[in-house]
Order: C-alpha cells, then structure tokens, then sequence
C-alpha cells in the first residue's frame, strides 16, 4: 500500500526505515503519525517491515530518535531490479561518498518475503564487500562497523541502503518501569507510552495531560520528547511516585489528585492515557467505561478541534472505538496490541 500525503514538484531524496515486526500495524501507524510531524510531505511505500521515504528532508536523524518501533534507518543509495548487478548499477561516486577510506564497514542484506537463499545473499555480501573495499580503500569489519551497508531485497527489487540503528530503543530499556525510581505494576511499559505519544503528535514544547497518570509511565516519555506534562490521578502514593520518576527527567511537570470525571484543568495540546482496566489497577469501584465517557464528555473543553491530538489505550472489551464516535469524535487509529498472559489492548487516536 502507497500513503501519499500530498506531493509537489520538489527533489525527493529517498531513505528506509526497518519496523519491529512484533505489530506491524502499530509500527506502520507510527511511522505515519511521525510523518506528519516532519516538516515537508512524505510519500510512504511498505514492503512488510520495510517503509521506502520519500522526501524532499531527510527524515532518518528523526526517526532514530524518535520512533519506538523504528529498529534501523537510512539512506537508499541505490534501487535495482533483481537480475541487475548492484556494482554496475550503483555508481563509485556514491560508494566514495558514503564510505570513507578510514570508515570500516559491513555489508549485509536481508530478505522480505520469498526470494533469495543464504547462498544467494551470501554472494552479493562478499561481492559488493569486496567492490567497496577496492574502490574506497575501507576495511571490511563485521562485528562493529562504523558505517554499514544493508541490500534488502523485496519482491521485484533490491533497495541498497545506508543504514544506522536506533539511538532511542536502547534508551527505551533502561526507562521501563522497573528501572525507573518508582515503579509500581500498573505503570505503561516505555516503549508503548513513546508510542501512544507520537501516535498522538506530540510535539516539544507542547502541553501533554494523563489524566489518569498513576507512576507516570506515559508522562515520563511525554517529558522526554521535551512536552511540558500534566498528571493527575485519584491516588496520592502513585502521584507522589510520578512526580519522583519525572523530577529526574524535567522540571517541566505538575500533578494533582484529582478525579478523572471532574478535572480542574484547562487546556491541553494533547491527551494521552491509559484508564484503569484488569485487576492490577484500582478503578475505585466505577467501571472504566463510565470513567472514559465522562472524560470523553470533558475532552471538547480540554482539546483543540482538528489535529488527531487524543490518544487512549484500553482493555477491548471497553468498546473504546464505539465511544469515541457517540461522543462526536472523528476516529483515526484503532490497534489492537498483545501484552502478556493473553492481555489484548486495543489503542485508539481520534480528534474534535
Ligand atoms: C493503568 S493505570 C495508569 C498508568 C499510567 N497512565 C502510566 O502511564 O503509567 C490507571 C490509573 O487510573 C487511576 N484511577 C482510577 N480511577 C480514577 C479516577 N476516577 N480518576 C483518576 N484516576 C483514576 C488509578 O489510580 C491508576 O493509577
């Protein structure tokens, strides 16, 4: 599938991103909610794990900052057809700018789909390797390259790409809320809150509301993607915990106890929450469903109309997507995650 956000007659310059596989669907939606956050248009083709970018701005810096479910980016240095030679066909001006004589580099490659064997890609590996090498003068170094050579090969053509890893996902490890000053079981993993925030359009500098912010899982990436972040929750010893989490990252936060269905706040840029659901968390005996819905009720004073600035995550069985469209919103996302132990989220994103 092709997404074209719009398109005008400018120099495209072309790059890749690698997803995590685990859910597709969320990595995709990802990627096209960071998508509107960059400055110029975007056109997004998806080869499985794989999202071809075009435009006119490289996207990659950003992305590998940015992108919890982005694994690897770069640039494409070239695009050929499968029975075409890769050292034929991509020029040694473009392998002398991309891999200096003091770089080590590695080439390898690997395969969407059915298409090549070890034996095939082994090939083009110790190939292209070996023409690099005499053209640029670099070493070959596999275990720890400086700059690395991916050939992906898809159905019908061979992208042959610059690649770098994520700089966030190994920062995302050491935030999970088991690592965090305070944790506490109910707090959102890191990775799905730095999800549901770009999801939501997060920008830095923007004004982030948890209304139901328990140990700050949400709030913490939130804080770390520069927003200015507001938490309140009914529970004191998880707010004073929240603040304990935030307070390492940025001094640009406040939280107050308050009840979800009456909360003193003005406006926000952005909502994004996860309401109590499963027995962990403690709803204070009312349902989560009537939770939401006095929320939904308050959002169109909290929010402004347009942008796909609400995002929330709950148990399926709440009927999340229902609510939102009975409560006039325009539905955008609905995903349907796995955690654990046969635990299905679904997260929806919608705006006024
Ligand atoms: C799933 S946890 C939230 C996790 C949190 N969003 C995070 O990012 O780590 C749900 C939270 O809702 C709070 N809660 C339950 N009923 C509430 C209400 N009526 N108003 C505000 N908070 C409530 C619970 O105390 C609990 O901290």
């Amino acid at each position: 599938m092709e997404i074209i956000f719009t398109s005008s007659d400018v120099y495209l310059m072309d790059c890749f991103a690698q997803v995590s596989g685990e859910n597709l669907d969320l990595a995709k939606a990802e990627i096209e909610a960071l998508a509107r956050l960059c400055p110029t248009d975007m056109v997004i083709s998806w080869f499985g794990r794989i999202a071809k970018l075009q435009t006119p701005v490289s996207p990659v810096e950003f992305l590998l900052d940015r992108a919890a479910l982005v694994q690897r980016a770069g640039v494409l240095l070239g695009e050929v057809i499968h029975d075409e030679s890769i050292t034929e066909m991509i020029s040694d001006d473009i392998w002398r700018a991309n891999v200096l004589p003091a770089d080590k580099f590695s080439v390898r490659t690997m395969c969407i789909g059915r298409g090549y064997d070890s034996r095939k890609r082994t090939e083009i590996e110790k190939d292209l390797g070996a023409h690099i090498q005499n053209i640029t003068g670099a070493e070959v170094e596999l275990r720890a390259p400086k700059t690395q050579i991916l050939v992906i090969i898809v159905p019908k053509r061979i992208l042959v790409c610059k690649s770098s890893e994520s700089r966030l996902r190994r920062l995302l490890r050491t935030r999970e809320p088991g690592k965090k000053p305070f944790f506490h079981p109910t707090m959102m993993n890191s990775t799905l809150a730095r999800v549901m925030c770009n999801l939501a359009g997060v920008r830095p500098g923007n004004t982030v509301l948890d209304p139901f912010c328990g140990g700050g899982g949400i709030l913490c990436e939130a804080s770390h993607i520069g927003a200015v972040v507001v938490g309140s929750d009914l529970n004191w010893r998880l707010l004073a915990g929240a603040k304990r989490n935030l307070s390492e990252i940025s001094a640009q936060y406040s939280v107050l106890q308050a009840d979800a269905r009456y909360l003193p706040i003005q406006t926000v840029n952005h909502i994004v929450t996860d309401p109590p659901y499963g027995r962990s968390s403690s709803t204070r005996g009312t349902e989560s469903k009537k939770l939401i819905d006095s929320l939904l009720r308050r959002v169109p004073s909290l929010l402004q109309p347009g942008e796909e600035n609400l995002c929330v995550c709950g148990s399926t069985e709440m009927g999340l997507p229902e609510m939102i469209l009975d409560g006039g919103f325009t539905l955008g996302r609905d995903i349907r995650v796995s955690v654990h132990r046969g635990l299905v989220r679904e997260i929806v994103t919608a705006n006024l």
